[in-house]
């Protein structure tokens, strides 16, 4: 990249005996080049920005497709939040979901927004290294609750996102784990064609039972916005004190039914499931499968392993160019 100050220079030694004309033409090149760097500054500012703001996926889109691309997409029609509710202290979990979610490929025509979701921030080295993920990546939400698993944290999820997030609402508010992988243009594309009101989405359980109690599996579930915002509300807390404990999925899929909520129900199996791979000496069940390549969710990733086979799968590595630098024979076959 050439600097202002050897552009000009070249430019000046090219003038033959400066005229007035042509001075004023110079200074208007000088200023042209000064704008276009101080431009170029604004847009390598943006993707930061907008990170800041929280939109990590979002950001990352920016990056891969640069700013004149990403101006020529067409109309966002669709916005999900999906908050991964994890603990403060995950944090390799967090760096590899981080990751995994800003290598796929962006969703068309619609924002899902991943965020990470813990409870009050106890303990010293918690405060400091989270914080400096929020500075460097802003996709964090620090509820004040807390840890618990069944304990009523998926509430305190859902009654805050309508208020944190209440100046620009989102269609459908999710939760997922930090063992579950979404594939955000699966999702997307698979809530575009249904309601906006009144939605319950996610993995249906039992899925060999038809029963009355049935719920989304605690893998990942998504209501759309008119719902959280029901939990949240003065008389949703008042209907469902109390009722804040047991197995989180169940229980949420319990609260939905005494408000009467939810009643747009969309069972995403067998796009949303259990791994399986042949080593796990399990077999498949309605809720257990092998990769299969229109996933929306898979679930039950506990190990490095197992992450591993699932983005090989999905391509995340595709984008690995050949160099000199490295040579990952394992990756060949
Ligand atoms: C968090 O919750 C506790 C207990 O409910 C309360 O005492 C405290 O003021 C809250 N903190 C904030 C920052 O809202
Ligand atoms: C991964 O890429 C290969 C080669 O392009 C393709 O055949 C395969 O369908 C892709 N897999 C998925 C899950 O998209």
């Amino acid at each position: 990249m050439t600097t202002p100050s050897s552009s000009s220079s070249r430019f000046a030694r090219a003038l033959p005996a400066p005229t007035t004309p042509l001075l004023l033409l110079a200074v208007v090149l000088l200023a042209l080049t000064f704008f276009a760097l101080f431009a170029s500054d604004l847009k390598l500012q943006s993707p930061l920005a907008t990170c800041s703001k929280g939109a990590a996926t979002a950001a990352a889109a920016d990056k891969h497709l640069g700013d004149a691309s990403a101006a020529a997409e067409p109309a966002v029609d669709l916005r999900i939040l999906l908050g991964v509710l994890t603990r403060a202290e995950t944090y390799e979990r967090r760096a590899l979901l981080r990751l995994a979610y800003s290598l796929q490929p962006p969703p068309r025509r619609a924002v899902v927004d991943v965020r990470f979701v813990v409870c009050r921030l106890e303990r010293e080295e918690d405060a400091v290294l989270v914080a400096l993920e929020i500075v460097a990546h802003g996709d964090v939400v620090v509820l004040n609750c807390t840890e618990n698993m069944d304990g009523g944290k998926t509430y305190d999820y859902f009654s805050a996102v309508p208020r944190l997030f209440a100046a620009a609402p989102y269609d459908y508010v999710g939760k997922t784990d930090d063992d579950t992988y979404y594939r955000t243009a699966a999702l997307a594309d698979a809530l575009r064609p249904k309601p906006r009101r009144d939605v319950y989405h996610g993995f249906l359980t039992p899925c060999h039972l038809n029963v009355e109690w049935e719920y989304m599996s605690g893998m990942g579930y998504v209501v759309s916005w008119d719902v959280a915002a029901w939990i949240a509300s003065p008389a949703a807390a008042a209907e469902l004190r109390g009722d804040h404990e047991g197995p989180e999925d169940a229980v949420f899929a319990r609260w939905l039914r005494r408000g009467g909520r939810g009643r747009n129900k969309f069972g995403e199996e067998p796009r949303m499931y259990d791994y399986l791979d042949r080593e796990m000496g399990e077999g498949v069940e309605c809720f257990r499968h092998e990769l299969v390549a229109d996933t929306v969710a898979v679930h039950k990733l506990k190990d490095r392993l197992k992450w591993a086979r699932t983005l090989r799968f999905f391509n995340a590595t595709s984008g690995l160019r050949p160099s000199e630098m490295y040579h990952i024979d394992l990756l060949q076959g």
